[in-house]
């Protein structure tokens, strides 16, 4: 409940104005976001590597409503994967790109931008070493997500992408997606989303995210682990053992900030672990998802509000 008012709440132009005032420095937003700059990216990139950890980048930004800010996200990927590849890196990073930040939703030509966007992107990450995964928005982007993620696949197999458990068509998108070469990062969901379309109950949530992960371990594909739900890395662990997979032909997901004792755990018992790392100025939409995720958050949160 709490969750679906403050992901409506956080709509509101004013709370959104005097929460992105905050400097990226201060406690709560400092845990999440790894900084707003290349270099900032590159230094926690860095600190991961060198602890065994393999990363994915997110240049923050979302709905983006003009041309130009499409291009400049754009620049910005380009940017990393250079600064990624000149601090030889790629080999353990990738990047994360949401749709929405490249043009997705521009009116008329929205979606063929962002595919061009998109294209450009994945050429850069395929000549720097590393590949591409597309995050997914709300629920009303998926088809369109899922149709550019076909067209950038013919050039791009590698590329990979997000579903979300809560999603009632899912499973379906599972098994569509469990082919050789395919990578899909599973995850719970992290949108408001309408009965009519997600699950809205944690625990049929939970349920729909093992059937999920059925179908991608004994799929063909490359099943990406994306939680930090206690309960569900074990399940992982356990349907991966009874599908006959080898460690290395999966992987567990984290963000940044988040249970970053687990990450190192799971990576010193031999397993994959990659940390989706977000960093840029526009981090206010992606801090309040995470807000949103757990109530001892907002605790925090008030904190850094209060010490401003
Ligand atoms: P759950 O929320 O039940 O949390 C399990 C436990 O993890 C909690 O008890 C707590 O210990 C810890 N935890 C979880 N969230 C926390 C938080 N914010 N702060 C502190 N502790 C926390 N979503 C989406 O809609 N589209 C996307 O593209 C992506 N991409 C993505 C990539 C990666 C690598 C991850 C890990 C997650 C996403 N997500 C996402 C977010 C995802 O949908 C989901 O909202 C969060 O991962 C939280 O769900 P959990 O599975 O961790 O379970």
């Amino acid at each position: 409940m709490l969750r679906r008012i403050l992901l409506g709440v956080s709509r509101s132009p004013q709370i959104k104005k005097a929460v992105s005032a905050m400097p990226v420095s201060s406690g709560i937003v400092a845990r999440f976001v790894a900084g707003e700059t290349t270099p900032e990216a590159v230094l926690a990139t860095e600190k991961l590597v060198s602890n065994g950890l393999h990363v994915t980048l997110d240049h923050l930004g979302e709905d983006v409503t003009d041309l130009a800010q499409a291009t400049a996200t754009a620049d910005a990927y380009l940017e990393l994967l250079r600064a990624l590849a000149e601090a030889g890196l790629t080999a353990n990073a990738e990047v994360s790109v949401k749709l929405s930040a490249v043009g997705q939703a521009l009116p008329g030509d929205g979606e063929k931008i962002a595919l061009e966007n998109a294209r450009t992107i994945c050429h850069a990450a395929r000549n720097a070493g590393t590949t591409v995964t597309l995050d997914m928005e709300d629920h009303t982007t998926t088809d369109s997500t899922l149709s550019i993620l076909r067209e950038l696949r013919q050039d791009f197999p590698e590329t990979g992408a997000v579903l979300q458990a809560y999603l009632h068509r899912t499973e379906g998108d599972c098994r569509d997606l469990a082919t050789t070469g395919s990578r899909v990062r599973l995850c719970k969901g992290a949108y408001k989303e309408p009965e009519s379309v997600a699950y809205q109950d944690k625990r049929a949530v939970d349920k729909a995210y093992v059937r999920a992960m059925k179908i991608l371990m004994n799929g063909e594909g490359y099943p990406m682990i994306a939680s930090h739900d206690p309960r569900l890395i074990a399940i992982a662990g356990s349907l991966a053992d009874r599908a006959g997979r080898e460690r290395g032909s999966y992987e567990y997901q984290m963000l940044y900030g988040i249970r970053p004792e687990e990450q190192l755990r799971l990576s010193r018992d031999g397993q994959t672990v990659r940390v989706y790392i977000p960093y840029g100025e526009d981090w206010y939409g992606y801090l309040v998802r995470r807000l949103a995720e757990r109530p001892a958050n907002l605790q925090f949160f008030a904190r850094s509000l209060i010490s401003k």
